[in-house]
């Protein structure tokens, strides 16, 4: 038997090697960050971490494991972070159903929770929708089985959950939908961020998928303006 995964989804995870020695210092700002905004029982810290000196380190290991990623699906370009933020729930929180517009890849980085189970990501098949078969168990859920993260999952399954583990971080196309489940504890917290591509993406003589370098640009949040939702 030859088996073909055609046009699989990537999702990649990693583990940061210097998480408990930052961990505290990056859970200090996200927790007292004064500009939080908030949105259905999140709060997001403004989303421009990947400027500021505190998190360096995490924002390296963000771009060389997204270089990692790259890398091994054989695609070659420049790239950086169009945005780096933080978010903290409170008990009984939960992010809804959502995908990252705008963006190539986007990642999560799970920093700190109070609970055992701080609540993994859960990624949605929307393919699913198309089976007229139901199955009785579509579904992989780590918080039932117990075990680790399966490497794979089939077109006939619904969802998929990551296993949460501090200091892991989660890479995958921004495309894909996710939430996280309602979290039972005192809080947890995570670092999101997404990825565009910078310079060309393919040989066009009409300079067409030439993404621009935005790094230099002032952002809402930057300074001393005030990153308002909505604005
Ligand atoms: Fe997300």
């Amino acid at each position: 038997m030859n088996r073909l995964d055609m046009f699989r989804l990537p999702v990649y995870e990693f583990t940061n090697p210097d998480h408990a020695q930052f961990k505290e210092q990056w859970l200090d700002y996200i927790r007292k960050d004064d500009w939080f905004v908030s949105d259905r029982g999140m709060h997001f810290t403004n989303p421009n971490l990947h400027k500021m000196d505190l998190f360096n380190p995490l924002v390296n290991f963000m771009g060389c494991s997204m270089a990692e990623v790259l890398t091994d699906l054989n695609m070659i370009m420049d790239f950086g972070f169009t945005g780096v933020w933080g978010t903290h729930q409170r008990d009984q929180g939960h992010h809804h159903s959502h995908t990252h517009g705008n963006s190539m890849f986007a990642g999560v980085y799970y920093l700190q929770a109070d609970s055992e189970d701080g609540g993994g990501t859960v990624f949605e098949n929307v393919l699913a929708d198309f089976n007229s078969i139901k199955m009785m168990k579509t579904g992989y859920a780590s918080w039932e089985h117990g075990d680790e993260t399966p490497l794979q999952t089939n077109s006939f399954q619904s969802r998929h959950q990551i296993k949460w583990k501090e200091g892991k971080l989660v890479i995958f196309p921004a495309s894909l939908r996710h939430y996280t489940k309602t979290f039972q504890g005192a809080g947890r917290t995570v670092v999101g961020f997404n990825m565009m591509p910078i310079g060309a993406t393919k040989d066009d003589v009409f300079d067409r998928y030439v993404y621009q370098p935005w790094m230099e640009q002032q952002m809402h949040g930057d300074g001393a303006e005030k990153w308002v939702k909505g604005q």
